[in-house]
Order: structure tokens, then C-alpha cells, then sequence
């Protein structure tokens, strides 16, 4: 049977502000995540805990995590609230916070089988990020490949042990900054493996650079399934550096993936990706799949009025076309 149901991952608070050099508010971040949760979006990544020494604008992560536990943002869905972690010390932040607040959020069990309702309490996920290349792991988690797995093991194994989901990225899976076009679809295919057996609930494959087109995209698609991967544990991740992320995600859908990242404005870069711009946009990605028949969920209006609301509050120019369509602007 035909699944016209598409989920939209959300990466704008996290991926689409870690970029910007300016300090962005803690209260601009708080009301954009207030604002996205009114729109049907039934993820958002709202934060990360890393360094802050390499990656800035995530420093008040902690004080995301903990306002939405305490003052969880009306929304239609319920929602997931998705942190990043590259290691135990990252995930035992996020832990000292969600102990001060033991019943403001629901496990992943306490979620499963309880019906798409109004509100409730929010779910918390972890996320992970590995890459496909040795140069871009270097860059941007100063580890090989296989010494970024190692930490993750632990990271999985201790989020998982706390009921949380897990998600784990696998980064630049069709182009590297570095490397080039030279990322082999096997190597992503063993990586991504690994992760689920260490127990990551979904993998998300990212085209950080936007390098990817269509027939790399569905090669790369074709080897995770030879390999034994499942559609349903798959995210797509695409960026629209090139112009091409709706060309990759249609050829993604075709092959029966079904949950995709996007970034409200299309905001975003990867600090550790010289040169990248924006994940593609939610706007442009919930017109292309209405066009289609296909079923987010998302208030596309709502979606558009508040990447014209944050690109204006961060001064970037608003780079959805489709939001720029929707406004008349
Ligand atoms: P390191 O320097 O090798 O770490 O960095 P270390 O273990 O030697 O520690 C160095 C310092 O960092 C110490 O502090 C640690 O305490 C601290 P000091 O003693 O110098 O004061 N530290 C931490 N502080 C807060 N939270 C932590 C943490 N860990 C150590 N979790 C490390 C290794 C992984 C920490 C670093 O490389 C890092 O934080 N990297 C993250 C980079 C990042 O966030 N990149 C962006 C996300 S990936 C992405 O955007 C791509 C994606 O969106 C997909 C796509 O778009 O395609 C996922
Ligand atoms: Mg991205």
C-alpha cells in the first residue's frame, strides 16, 4: 500500500542558527522553537551539547533544554524535542537537566502506542553525528571514524538505558568539503550499520556540501538497501547548495523514504563545511510534497510567515523561494 505520509524533521534552532557568528538571543531561539511547534512539525531539533569553544552559538543549549521541560510549547502534535551529543559529556549535560524535571517529559516507551493527540509532554531524542570521510570526522569532531563510533556506543548505549530515541547523522554521504565526490556508498552503508546495531533508532544521511544529484542519491539509496538497511530507519538530509535537494528528496521519496530534515528559511551551514549554505528549506520541501500528494501535516503558511519572521530577527536574507511565493514578497 501506497504511504502518503511524510514526517518533517525540523533542523532550523539547531543546524539552521549553529552557523550564524552573531550571538543569537536565548529568547529569539526560544520563541522561533514556540513558534514551529504551532505549525504541525512533530520534531524540532532544538539544540546541541558541544563544545562551546568549536561551535559557539550552541552554548545555551542547557537553558533551551531546560525552558521547553518547564514550559512545554502548546502544539497541535506531540512533540520531539532533538539535542545533539557528540559523547558521555554532552548526553550527561542533557541528563542533569531532564533529572531536575523527572516528569516534564515522556520516555520513548511512555510514547509508543498512544494515538497523534493534543499536546501532552514532549519527547526528548538524541542525537548523534558521525561522517562518511576521514577528513570531514577530523574536522568536526577532531576523531577518526572509528574512535567518533567508539563514543557513540556509549552515547546510545546511555540514552537508550534512559528510554530517550535515538538518532545518529552520517554527514557529507555525497560529497565532502575535503574529499570531494570521492565518498564511497559502502563505507556510509558499514557506518550506518554500525550505529543501528549500537542501537540508533534512525540513521540521517546527510548532504552537507549539496554535492549530491540524482543518480548519486539513488546509487547511494540502492547500496544501504543491498546492505540490508530499511527504508523506515532512514532520514534524508539534503541541502540546496546546488539548487538540487527537491531533484534528491523525489528521488529519496520514490525509493520509499519517508522522513525528511529541512531548515524553516532555509537557514543553515556546517561550521566544519567551508562554503555550505542552507538545508533546504521547509517551505520549499511541504509545497513540493503537497504538490504530490503526499501528507506532512505542516501549515505551510505559518511555516512561511516564520521564515520571514527569524531571517529578518537573525538580518539573512530569507532563502525559501516557496516562502518568498507564499508572502507575496
Ligand atoms: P576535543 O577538543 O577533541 O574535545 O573536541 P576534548 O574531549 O579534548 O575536550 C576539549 C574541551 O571541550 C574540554 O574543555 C572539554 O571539557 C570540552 P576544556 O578543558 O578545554 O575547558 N568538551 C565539551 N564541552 C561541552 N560539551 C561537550 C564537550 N565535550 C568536550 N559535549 C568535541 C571534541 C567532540 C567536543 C568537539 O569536536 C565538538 O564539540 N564538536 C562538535 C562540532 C559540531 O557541533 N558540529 C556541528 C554539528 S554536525 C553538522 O552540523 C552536520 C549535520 O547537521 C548534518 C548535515 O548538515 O549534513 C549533523
Ligand atoms: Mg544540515
Amino acid at each position: 500500500k501506497f504511504d502518503n505520509r511524510v514526517k518533517i524533521v525540523e533542523v532550523g534552532p539547531r543546524d539552521g542558527l549553529q552557523n550564524e557568528k552573531k550571538s543569537i538571543s536565548l529568547a529569539t531561539k526560544i520563541e522561533l522553537i514556540e513558534r514551529l511547534a504551532k505549525t504541525g512539525l512533530q520534531t524540532i531539533e532544538a539544540g546541541a551539547f558541544v563544545s562551546p569553544k568549536w561551535v559557539p552559538q550552541m552554548a545555551n543549549s542547557s537553558e533551551i533544554l531546560q525552558h521547553l521541560l518547564k514550559t512545554p510549547p502548546p502544539s497541535p502534535v506531540p512533540l520531539t524535542f532533538s539535542f545533539l551529543a557528540p559523547n558521555t559529556k554532552g548526553l550527561d549535560s542533557a541528563f542533569s537537566i531532564l533529572q531536575q524535571h523527572p516528569k516534564s517529559f515522556e520516555t520513548e516507551t511512555a510514547r509508543s502506542g498512544k494515538s497523534s493527540q493534543e499536546g501532552g509532554k514532549p519527547a526528548l531524542e538524541i542525537a548523534v553525528f558521525a561522517a562518511a570521510t576521514e577528513s570531514f570526522s577530523q574536522k568536526n569532531l577532531n576523531c577518526s571514524i572509528d574512535t567518533s563510533l567508539q563514543r557513540f556506543k556509549d552515547v546510545i548505549q546511555n540514552a537508550k538505558a534512559a528510554n530517550l530515541r535515538v538518532r545518529a547523522y552520517i554527514s557529507v554521504v555525497l560529497g565532502c568539503p575535503f574529499e570531494g565526490y570521492d565518498v564511497d556508498p559502502h563505507r556510509v552503508a558499514t557506518i550506518a550499520t554500525d550505529l543501528l546495531e549500537m542501537g540508533a533508532d534512525e540513521i540521517s544521511l546527510g548532504d552537507t556540501t549539496g554535492m549530491g544529484t540524482a543518480p548519486r542519491t539513488k546509487e547511494l539509496l540502492s547500496c544501504l538497501s543491498s546492505a540490508g538497511i530499511r527504508n523506515e530507519d532512514l532520514a534524508m538530509h539534503f541541502h540546496d547548495t546546488y539548487g538540487q535537494a527537491l531533484v534528491n528528496t523525489a528521488v529519496a521519496l520514490e525509493h520509499g523514504i519517508r522522513t525528511f530534515d529541512s531548515s524553516v528559511g532555509g537557514l543553515g551551514g556546517c561550521p566544519y563545511s567551508p562554503g555550505a549554505t542552507g538545508n533546504v528549506a521547509t517551505e520549499n520541501v511541504v509545497y513540493f510534497m503537497e504538490s504530490l500528494g503526499m501528507d506532512t501535516g505542516v501549515d505551510l503558511d505559518r511555516v512561511a510567515d516564520i521564515g520571514d519572521w527569524i531571517t529578518r530577527e537573525i538580518g539573512k536574507a530569507n532563502d525559501s523561494v516557496v516562502g518568498k511565493a507564499v508572502l507575496g514578497a
